[in-house]
């Protein structure tokens, strides 16, 4: 099953955010009313707002975040839907998050430039929550780890991965459907890394993973798994 991390995968719609003149370039630009940031996501790419409620729903007790690598969207809704949460949002993309901090400005949010393949994760002590929303298929096994490891290095003691690339029990269904998507898709030709549960898990490893859970979108599928980055794999939990 390690073949299906070779396929390559893009996710956006065309008329997806990181399409040139979509929403995060015009965030990048200048000021933009969030009632029209809300607009036209909810026109071009409505699932955030769902993938945002079922993040929302994990992070339960969850006060201080960090969010690797920036919807904006999403951590903006986060943080009003959740009232005692803050989020310190991160990306490698500087203008980007200059913007979000013009036109998703919120008392409890936090905008900065970072890598978070070299940065430092010592500033990230003290958040009780990581978020890598939409990210991993970004990243090679050795990277991933990598992310895993600085976070546990800094004392964050968890890291929720939503993921369109991790692949439930039947991943062979699903390559029909991913194939479809990557030949109708082009014009992103950056490889992306799919995963199977257990290709995850072994990434996780050194630590618990509390629970994976697929959910059903128009679109695809999404995963989200709770890793437990402060417990030892060998800590019994969820399953
Ligand atoms: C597909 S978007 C996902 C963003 C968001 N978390 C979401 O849920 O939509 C990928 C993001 O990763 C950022 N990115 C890519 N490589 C990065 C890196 N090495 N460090 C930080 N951010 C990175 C890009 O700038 C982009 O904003």
């Amino acid at each position: 099953m390690d073949l299906l991390r070779h396929i390559p995968l893009t996710l956006r719609t065309p008329s997806g955010s990181d399409t040139p003149g979509g929403i995060r370039d015009q965030i990048s630009a200048g000021p933009v009313e969030a009632l029209d940031i809300y607009r036209w996501q909810a026109i071009h790419e409505p699932h955030t707002f769902i993938t945002a409620q079922l993040v929302s729903r994990i992070l339960g007790e969850a006060r201080r975040a960090v969010s690797l690598g920036v919807d904006g969207i999403k951590e903006r809704l986060l943080v009003e839907h959740l009232p005692d949460l803050s989020i310190t949002a991160v990306d490698i993309d500087r203008p980007y998050m200059d913007g979000c901090a013009v036109s998703l400005a919120h008392p409890r949010l936090e905008w900065g430039a970072f890598d978070v393949t070299t940065g430092d994760y010592g500033q990230f002590t003290g958040a009780d929550t990581a978020l890598l929303l939409q990210m991993d298929y970004q990243f090679d096994d050795a990277t991933l780890a990598g992310i895993f490891a600085s976070l546990a290095g800094a004392g964050v003691p968890r890291v929720v991965v939503l993921s369109p690339s991790l692949r439930g029990p039947m991943p062979l269904l699903e390559v029909g459907a991913m194939v479809k998507r990557h030949l109708r898709q082009r014009r992103r030709p950056e490889a992306s890394y799919i995963r199977t549960r257990p290709r995850f898990a072994a990434i996780a490893r050194p630590y618990a993973l509390y629970s994976v859970e697929w959910y059903s979108l128009p679109f695809h599928r999404i995963a989200l798994a709770d890793v437990r980055l402060g417990l030892a794999s060998t800590t019994p939990l969820k399953h």
